[in-house]
C-alpha cells in the first residue's frame, strides 16, 4: 500500500513537471494562467492600437539601427524550437534613438495558416495582419546579458513588424528557403548571415510605443514594444512556405501537429496608453507637464503629504478613494508609527499586499536585503528601490499609463515617516525612472 502511493506520487510529480515544462498555443490561453500567472497581469501583450487610445509624443525619434547589416559576415543559427522559427541575433547588433542602448537577442515570428492569412499579434483597429516579425533586444547598459533582462520591468525592447501578402520580399528569402531543413521542433540549421534590416519597414521613424510583456509564457512585463506602423509584404508563396513547413512535435512524435496559428489574440490595454511617434490619425499630444507632475506625486506618496496629494486633484477619483481610507488608517491606528524597522514595515506591507499583488517572494527577498545591508540608502530609497520596478510605476512615471488603485494602496502602506531631507535622496532615483528626452532636451519639440 505504502509503496504504492510512492509510485503513484513519483508518477504524479513526473506528469506534473512534463505538463509544467509544456505550454502551446492549441488548446487556448486559460492553460497558460495555470502555469505562468504573468500572463494574467495587467500590462500583457499584444494588444490593439485603438484611434482613439493613441497620443501622439513629439520626442520619440526614429529607430537607429546599428550593425543589422550581417552581410558576409559568418552565418546565423536558424532554429525550430516548437512555438516558431527563431534567428539567434549576435551582439554587436543594437538598436539606439530610445532611452538606453539595447542589444539585440533573437528574432521570430508569429503567423495564421496557410487557409487563413490573420496571424499578427498586434492590430491596427481589429485588423489583423497576416504575420508579425519581433526582433528581441535587451537593456545592455543595465543587465549582462538577456536572461537577467526578460523579467526585469526595464528589460527588454521589442521590435514589431506587421506583414501583409502582397510583392515577394527577397529579405525574408534569405531564411524560407532553409525552413525545410527544420522540419520538427528543436531542429537547427545554420545560414549565411544577411541584412536583417531587409525584414523590416523602410520607415523606421513611424510607430507604436506602449510597455508590455512577452506575447508567450512566461509573459513577463518586461517590454517597451516599438511597433511599425508601415508593413512590409511577403508573396503568396512565401506566406506558405513560412505558414505550411514546420511542425511543433519533434522527429519522433506519434502524430506530427502542424506549427500554424502561433498567435496570442490582443490583452486589455487597462490603464496604459499607447503613445505614436507620428501625428497622422492621432488627435491627442502628450505634455510634459504630466511627468513633472506625476514625479511630485510619487515622491508625496513615499515621503510627503498625503494631504497634499489628495488635494492635488491629481490622481484618478479610484486613486484618491483608497488614499482617503490609507490615510485615516495610518492616523487613527498608528500603525506606520508601531512598525519601526525596515524588516517589520515590510513585513506589514506583505501582509497588506498579499491578497491583491504577487509580491511576497519579492519582498521577503528585499526585506531581507535591506536587513543585511550596510549601505547608507535612506528607508524610502531602499523601499522604492526595492518596489517601484515591479510596479511598473515607469510607465506611470512616463505618462505611459495611469496608476492603478493596488499600486497606491502599496505606496501609502509603506509611507515611512521620515523627514524633507529624504525627498532628496530619492530625486535622483525617480529621475532614472523619468528619463524623458523632455526633461534632457527639448529643442527639437515642434
Ligand atoms: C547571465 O549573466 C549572469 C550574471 O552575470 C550569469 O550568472 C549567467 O550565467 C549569464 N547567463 C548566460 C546565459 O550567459
Amino acid at each position: 500500500m505504502l509503496r504504492l502511493s510512492h509510485t503513484l506520487i513519483a508518477i504524479l510529480l513526473r506528469v506534473i513537471v512534463a505538463y509544467g515544462a509544456k505550454w502551446g498555443y492549441t488548446n487556448g490561453e486559460s492553460q497558460w494562467l495555470q502555469h505562468y500567472p504573468y500572463c494574467a497581469g495587467p500590462m500583457q501583450s499584444p494588444v490593439d492600437f485603438k484611434t482613439g487610445r493613441l497620443i501622439f509624443d513629439a520626442s520619440l525619434r526614429p529607430i537607429v539601427l546599428e550593425n543589422y547589416d550581417l552581410t558576409g559576415q559568418g552565418t546565423l543559427t536558424l532554429k525550430n524550437n516548437g512555438h516558431s522559427v527563431l534567428i539567434v541575433l549576435p551582439s554587436k547588433m543594437s538598436i539606439t534613438g530610445l532611452p538606453q542602448r539595447y542589444t539585440a537577442a533573437q528574432l521570430h515570428i508569429h503567423w495564421g495558416s496557410k487557409t487563413s492569412p490573420r496571424g499578427s499579434e498586434h492590430t491596427v483597429n481589429g485588423k489583423q495582419y497576416a504575420a508579425e516579425l519581433h526582433i528581441v533586444h535587451y537593456n545592455s547598459e543595465k543587465y549582462p546579458n538577456v536572461s537577467m533582462a526578460f523579467d526585469k520591468s526595464d528589460g527588454l525592447a521589442v521590435l514589431g513588424v506587421f506583414i501583409e501578402i502582397g510583392a515577394s520580399s527577397p529579405g525574408y528569402e534569405n531564411f524560407l528557403s532553409h525552413l525545410s531543413q527544420i522540419k520538427t521542433k528543436s531542429n537547427t540549421k545554420t545560414i549565411p548571415a544577411f541584412d536583417i534590416s531587409s525584414l523590416m519597414p523602410k520607415r523606421l521613424d513611424e510607430y507604436f510605443r506602449y510597455d508590455g510583456s512577452l506575447t508567450a509564457p512566461p509573459c513577463y512585463q518586461s517590454v517597451m514594444w516599438t511597433v511599425f506602423k508601415k508593413p512590409v509584404t511577403i508573396s503568396h508563396s512565401q506566406y506558405d512556405t513560412l505558414t505550411a513547413t514546420l511542425l511543433a512535435s519533434p522527429a519522433n512524435h506519434v502524430t506530427p501537429v502542424p506549427l500554424v496559428n502561433n498567435f496570442r489574440n490582443p490583452r486589455p490595454i487597462e490603464n496604459r496608453v499607447v503613445l505614436t511617434s507620428f501625428k497622422q490619425g492621432v488627435t491627442t499630444y502628450m505634455s510634459a507637464t504630466c511627468i513633472l507632475q506625476r514625479k511630485a506625486i510619487i515622491r508625496q506618496l513615499l515621503v510627503g503629504d498625503v494631504e497634499e496629494v489628495i488635494e492635488s486633484g491629481l490622481l484618478p477619483q479610484s486613486a484618491t478613494k483608497l488614499l482617503y481610507q490609507g490615510y485615516t488608517k495610518t492616523e487613527h491606528t498608528g500603525f506606520t508609527s508601531s512598525v519601526k524597522t525596515s524588516y517589520d514595515r515590510l513585513a506589514k506591507l506583505q501582509e497588506i499586499t498579499q491578497p491583491t499583488l504577487a509580491f511576497g517572494s519579492l519582498l521577503q527577498q528585499k526585506s531581507l536585503e535591506i536587513k543585511q545591508s550596510t549601505t547608507t540608502k535612506s528607508l524610502p530609497v531602499s523601499l522604492a528601490e526595492a518596489v517601484l520596478p515591479k510596479l511598473n510605476l515607469k510607465s506611470y512615471l512616463a505618462c505611459k499609463a495611469d496608476v492603478v488603485p493596488a499600486t497606491i494602496k502599496f505606496l501609502l502602506s509603506g509611507r515611512p515617516l521620515v523627514g524633507e531631507e529624504d525627498f532628496f535622496l530619492l530625486d535622483p532615483y525617480l529621475d532614472s525612472y523619468t528619463m524623458h528626452p523632455w526633461l534632457v532636451q527639448r529643442e527639437w519639440e515642434d
